[in-house]
């Protein structure tokens, strides 16, 4: 079966999809996304992703293609074309078509919007029971991360970064030596006394759908989390840590910029954790 993708109205087979050279997502990467776990044919988080999407859509000034209402029925739309039952829906909003000029177009542009589904099953069970490897390296993004802008170059680099050094993840370090997140999902370091703790939501991290939800069933599960800037020396020194995303859920970290984290292997509370996220994310409700 060939896979199927919206693109600006209609529904066609991925392999045709096809936008506009002078969309202004491709010229500048003038636009967001949004990408959205898809667990037993339901969109995990739907609401909060689609929040988070208001948030920087309004940022930027681009305004919706269409009403949230009509960008849900879209998405059930493509789960149900596609067949999909595990997997993830990608959804990224542009400013639109304009001849090419940095401002925004004076005249009205109509934002484009395309949505593809991927079968990606996600990271493999080894890297869940064994956990992974990250490494560091200086912040080089823009000021706002906050927005989920499709300019992701920053990001793609230090991937590559990762795959480079045979680890997973990379992590950005600001000026103070504090880890922000990293490539595609956010840090997490679990110090002495089992607390958890995170980085502050604020302009220099995305807020992770993720980050939100582990933080409430943690919450719920009368666990402790603080949320505020840790270095990177706290971090090579703390009994375990992880990284959360759509993609990765709760994923153990082993071993950073090459040394070990507590005893090598995925700690108690981040399996914990995992537990529960699972727990939840198969939970879901259906559109
Ligand atoms: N990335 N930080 C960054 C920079 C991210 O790109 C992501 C998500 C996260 C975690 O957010 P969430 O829990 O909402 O997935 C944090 C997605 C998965 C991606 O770009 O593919």
């Amino acid at each position: 079966m060939s896979e199927v993708a919206y693109v600006n109205g209609r529904y066609v087979p991925t392999r045709d999809a096809t936008v506009n050279v002078e969309d202004r997502g491709y010229q500048f990467a003038d636009g967001v996304y949004e990408v959205i776990a898809v667990a037993g044919s339901r969109l995990v988080d739907l609401e909060p992703h689609l929040t988070r999407l208001e948030s920087s859509l309004s940022n930027l000034e681009i305004e919706w293609p269409c009403s949230a209402r009509v960008l849900k029925i879209i998405l059930a739309q493509l789960v149900k074309r596609n067949r999909l039952e595990n997997g993830i829906v990608y959804l990224q909003i542009t400013r639109g078509v304009a001849s090419r000029n940095h401002a925004f177009p004076i005249a009205k542009t109509r934002p484009s919007l395309v949505v593809t589904t991927s079968r990606t099953a996600g990271p493999s069970a080894k890297a869940f029971s064994e956990g992974v490897k990250v490494v560091t390296m200086p912040k080089n993004r823009w000021r706002r991360p906050d927005i989920k802008s499709v300019s992701l170059l920053p990001n793609v680099l230090a991937k590559q970064f990762a795959v480079l050094n045979g680890a997973f993840e990379t992590w950005f370090v600001d000026s103070e030596q504090g880890i922000t997140e990293g490539s595609s999902t956010n840090a997490w370091i679990v110090v002495e006394g089992q607390e958890i703790i995170t980085r502050p939501l604020g302009h220099d991290i995305l807020a992770g759908i993720t980050r939100m939800k582990l933080m409430e069933l943690a919450q719920e599960g009368n666990l402790r989390v603080t949320e505020r800037i840790f270095t990177v020396d706290e971090a090579l020194n703390a009994e375990e840590a992880f990284i959360t995303s759509t993609t990765s859920f709760v994923m153990p970290v082993i071993n950073i910029d090459g040394k070990k984290i507590g005893s090598g292997k995925p700690g108690d509370v981040t399996k914990n954790l995992l537990a529960l996220y699972q727990e939840h994310f198969a939970k879901s409700e259906k559109l």
